[in-house]
């Protein structure tokens, strides 16, 4: 596949501009940097696209919360994605916005199209959404009748216009293509996409109304309150950033069908039905693969913003270095499977893979070759003496390509290279070139210090794209230059000719302890309401038109209280102990007056009145001066 490409094109998720880069977003971008560089040093034209979603409801509610424009809002977060990427050295080549005018005009011919072509109708949807994935949630997948299926959060019933797109239609062939295609990785992933293929497909609503943060529909269309449904909006990203409905549509020639776009197994559906429909409705080509990684929890933990556990990957970079950081998420999960990040397992792949097996390995070879041979190895007699090691070492460098990389199996990938490692550190424990240089087997000796120097070479050549510093600080180390033609010469199982070695540094110092500062959880309290939900309590103005001892209670009083609603309501208060009920006739009182009504010792509430208590006593919260019964209080 890919080592016979021309070019290759691969994408990230854009991501939602309604919270800051965490983990999950660094891994993805991170899987994608690495093979987008794989993919430079083979010599392959490629470009690699990242970007931020900043459409949709979500987003409008977040800035709202903020007090934000939403533009302003988007602006800044979509900023800090961009930084943190630069700062990550992400070697992307667009980094697009939704809000770019030029998607936006790509986004109104896509829809407009699909609408000549008689795919888009008008209707009327009345459903469940789910804000945070900004998707429609059917009946039947509800979860308790009312929560997302996908993140477990309560839905909203929405009612409103709508356009729809013709999803059905598409059925058979989306199905057809996944199964030959077989587009997804880890293929073990396809079958859920499959099922939920056969299980139907509805049309799907594509425009909402109740909002404006979106696209507007193409003006041939004229009907100015519907927005572009965002997951539309979004996946055309992949075709807009090539240029697709602009003057010059050259890239999307030159670069689509993409090879690639790498994904969150929560967004998969997304990308392996509904944006191969959209494509088939506009005639384009489908992408070559969609793969799907897990997600990453934290000790153990689901990450969340109210566990205040989510874990800052900058963070983790400054603490540990970026490369170690890149190394650790690629080896530690195989992709597709979800990830556990601790510090621990971290420190352990540093000080062991890192540190032990490729550290320890160059360190050897250094002091040898400058305790035996002033610093000047040759290959000459490799084959010659240690033949079966090196066959091993081109047998997996041969196979790691296409059975791992291009099949994202990062952990796999690594795993093999670590082998060669292996192959270097055991050849000195076998053959000890100490022994040899006492028994004057110096030519044997050599060839050895040749074979290792060969080995590393071999793997930071191939470890290049995920550790980029460090690997040309061993090829440096070693005197060799990594690029297409070293790239090309390992390729083909050639050694590396002649390495003057230079002292370096370790590379991987032992950690000892964790290195990451402990930050005070600050949890957001469970008690936390939003506003929504504040304003769901009516308060009201009210004034004690009669009131009366309960008796047979210690605590509780009966007041008739005027809410300026033609009729007194009968509140049952238990404030006996502090007020008479001579004192409360004709003041006011605040009110909770949407209150369910409840029995009381055989009596109906119907309210509840607001009062302060501690241990001096109870008061009763009044207006400061007298009211209208049935003031709103805000
Ligand atoms: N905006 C959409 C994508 C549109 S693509 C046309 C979106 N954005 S997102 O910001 O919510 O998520 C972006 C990616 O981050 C997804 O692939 C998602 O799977 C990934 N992750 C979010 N949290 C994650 C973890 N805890 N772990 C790993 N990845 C996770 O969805």
């Amino acid at each position: 596949m890919s080592e016979n490409c021309k070019t290759y094109y691969l994408t990230t998720p854009i991501y939602y501009v309604n919270d800051i880069p965490h983990i999950g977003h660094a891994y993805t971008t991170i899987i994608a940097d690495v093979v987008a560089r794989f993919s430079r040093l083979k010599g392959i034209d490629t470009f690699f696209l990242t970007g931020t979603d900043e459409h949709g409801q979500k987003i409008e509610e977040a800035a709202k919360k903020r007090k934000k424009s939403t533009k302003e809002y988007a602006d800044e977060i979509s900023g800090k994605f961009k930084a943190l990427w630069d700062e990550f050295e992400i070697s992307y080549d667009k980094f697009i916005r939704t809000t770019d005018p030029e998607h936006i005009k790509g986004v109104q011919k896509a829809f407009l199209d699909m609408y000549k072509k008689g795919d888009i109708y008008k209707d009327y949807y009345e459903g469940h959404y789910c804000v945070s994935c900004e998707s429609f949630v059917a009946p039947g997948q509800l979860v308790n009748d009312e929560l997302c299926p996908d993140c477990g959060r309560a839905t909203r019933i929405i009612k409103e216009e709508s356009y729809f797109f013709k999803l059905s239609k598409y059925q058979d062939r989306i199905l057809k293509w996944l199964k030959e295609s077989k587009p997804i990785l880890p293929e073990a992933k396809a079958n859920e996409v499959i099922r939920f293929v056969e299980d139907g497909l509805k049309d799907l609503s594509i425009t909402r109304t109740s909002f404006e943060w979106g696209v507007k529909l193409p003006k041939e269309i004229n009907d100015p309150k519907h927005v572009v449904y965002v997951w539309l909006d979004a996946l055309f990203n992949y075709l807009t950033a090539l240029g697709y409905g602009s003057d010059d549509e050259s890239m999307v020639q030159k670069y689509w069908p993409a090879n690639l776009h790498i994904v969150g197994k929560d967004i998969l559906k997304f990308h392996a039905v509904y944006w191969p429909a959209f494509l088939m409705s506009i005639d384009y080509e489908l992408p070559k693969k969609i793969a799907a990684h897990g997600w990453w929890t934290r000790d153990g933990e689901k990450m969340s913003k109210s566990k205040g556990n989510v874990i800052n990957p900058k963070e983790v970079a400054d603490a540990y270095g970026l490369e170690n950081f890149r190394y650790f998420m690629l080896r530690e999960v195989p992709f597709g499977a979800d990830g556990d990040f601790s510090e621990k397992a971290l420190i352990d792949r540093i000080n062991n893979d890192l540190g032990n097996d490729l550290g320890n390995l160059l360190n050897r070879i250094i002091g040898m070759a400058y305790k035996y041979f002033d610093g000047k190895i040759s290959s000459e007699n490799v084959e010659k003496y240690y033949p079966t090691e090196l066959n091993e070492a081109k047998e997996i460098i041969g196979t790691i390509e296409e059975k791992y990389l291009w099949k994202m199996q990062t952990h796999k990938f690594l795993e093999e290279l670590w082998k060669i490692l292996s192959i270097g550190n055991k050849a000195i424990d076998v053959y000890k070139p100490w022994e040899l240089m006492k028994n004057g087997e110096e030519e044997k000796a050599m060839a050895l210090l040749g074979l290792i120097a060969n080995l590393l070479a071999m793997t930071s050549v191939y470890l290049y794209a995920v550790m980029p510093k460090t690997t040309t600080k061993i090829a440096k180390a070693l005197n060799f230059e990594i690029n297409t033609k070293s790239f090309k010469e390992v390729n083909d199982g050639e050694l590396l000719e002649d390495f003057v070695i230079e002292k370096i540094p370790p590379l991987f110092p032992k950690i000892e302890k964790p290195l990451m500062k402990k930050k005070e959880v600050v949890k957001e309290p469970d008690n936390i309401i939003t506003i929504d939900e504040f304003f769901k309590v009516e308060l009201k103005i009210g004034e004690v038109v009669a009131a009366e001892e309960v008796k047979k209670s210690k605590k509780l009083l009966r007041l008739e209280v005027d809410l300026g609603e033609g009729k007194p309501r009968q509140i049952v208060a238990g404030i006996k102990e502090y007020y008479s009920p001579d004192e409360l006739l004709g003041t006011q009182v605040c009110v909770v007056s949407n209150l369910k009504p409840a029995k009381l010792m055989g009596m109906m509430s119907e309210g509840m009145l607001l009062a302060a208590k501690d241990d001096e006593g109870l008061n009763l919260i009044r207006p400061e001066k007298r009211k209208k019964v049935g003031t709103p209080i805000k």
